[in-house]
């Protein structure tokens, strides 16, 4: 596992991405914003001038078994794709009765009875996702979860956060924020299209030739 990766998300007049809706979906939601910027920094930036700004980092993985992160690691792909012009930024609270449940009862719920990761896989290399920790940092929200696909993923996306939401893991939720995202195209997007048939039979990410434009990017999503 590379070195954790610690961001912020800044919400503000300006910004890389556009706020297209705040849904406050279980409990409190967040203030109005305008635009939204991912940070990635060793030393974050400080909240002045911010409408909020949450932070979390990067971890290793809790509840994944081998097999399920070799899949993982097959399918997945990098954040900053030119054509995934849509993000969505899901803050997720769970409940004290998750947390006092042991690590062993959380994976049961998490996989075995929720299906997680098994379902999450199905739309895979369409979205790519990056899972970061807050809990431990004493913020709001214990995990702070960041996706990017292009518009024509966005049904499938809308698809997939239903399945997950109706899961037994879901009723250990006690706030939940949905904040949707989008921003201009880059000239060079490709508008590719590449779904994980489902998750027995898996297509096999095609190289990216996509060049990044703007700043430095992570590499693939490990983590979550
Ligand atoms: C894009 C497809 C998805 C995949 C492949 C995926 C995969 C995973 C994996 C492997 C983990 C566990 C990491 C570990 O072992 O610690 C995880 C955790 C998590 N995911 Fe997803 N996920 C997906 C979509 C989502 C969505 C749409 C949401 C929110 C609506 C979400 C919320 C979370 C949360 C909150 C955790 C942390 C759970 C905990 O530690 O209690 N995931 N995800």
């Amino acid at each position: 596992m590379s070195a954790p990766l610690h961001v912020a998300f800044r919400a503000g007049a300006s910004g890389r991405w556009r706020v297209d809706a705040i849904t406050g979906v279980v409990g409190a939601s967040l203030p109005a914003a305008m635009r939204l910027d991912l940070v990635e920094a060793p030393v974050l930036p400080s909240a002045d001038g911010a409408d909020w700004i949450l932070r979390g980092m990067t971890s290793n993985a809790r509840y994944a078994h081998r097999v399920e992160l070799d899949r993982l690691a097959l399918v997945q792909e990098g954040l900053g794709r030119s054509s995934a012009t849509r993000a969505a930024l899901i803050a997720i609270r769970k409940s004290e009765a998750w947390w006092a449940l042991a690590q062993d009862e959380r994976r049961a719920i998490f996989e075995e009875q929720s299906r997680h990761v098994a379902i999450g896989l199905e739309y895979l290399p369409a979205v790519a996702r990056r899972l970061h920790h807050a809990r431990d940092l004493g913020e709001p929200f214990d995990f702070l979860t960041w996706f990017e696909y292009a518009p024509e993923d966005a049904a499938a996306f809308e698809t997939m956060v239903s399945r997950l939401r109706l899961s037994p893991e879901w009723h250990y939720v006690d706030r939940e924020v949905d904040i949707r995202l989008s921003r201009q195209s880059d000239a060079s997007a490709s508008g590719r299209r590449r779904f994980a048939v489902s998750s027995q039979q898996v297509v096999h990410p095609v190289p990216s030739e996509e060049v990044e434009v703007a700043k430095p990017r992570s590499p693939r999503a490990k983590t979550g």
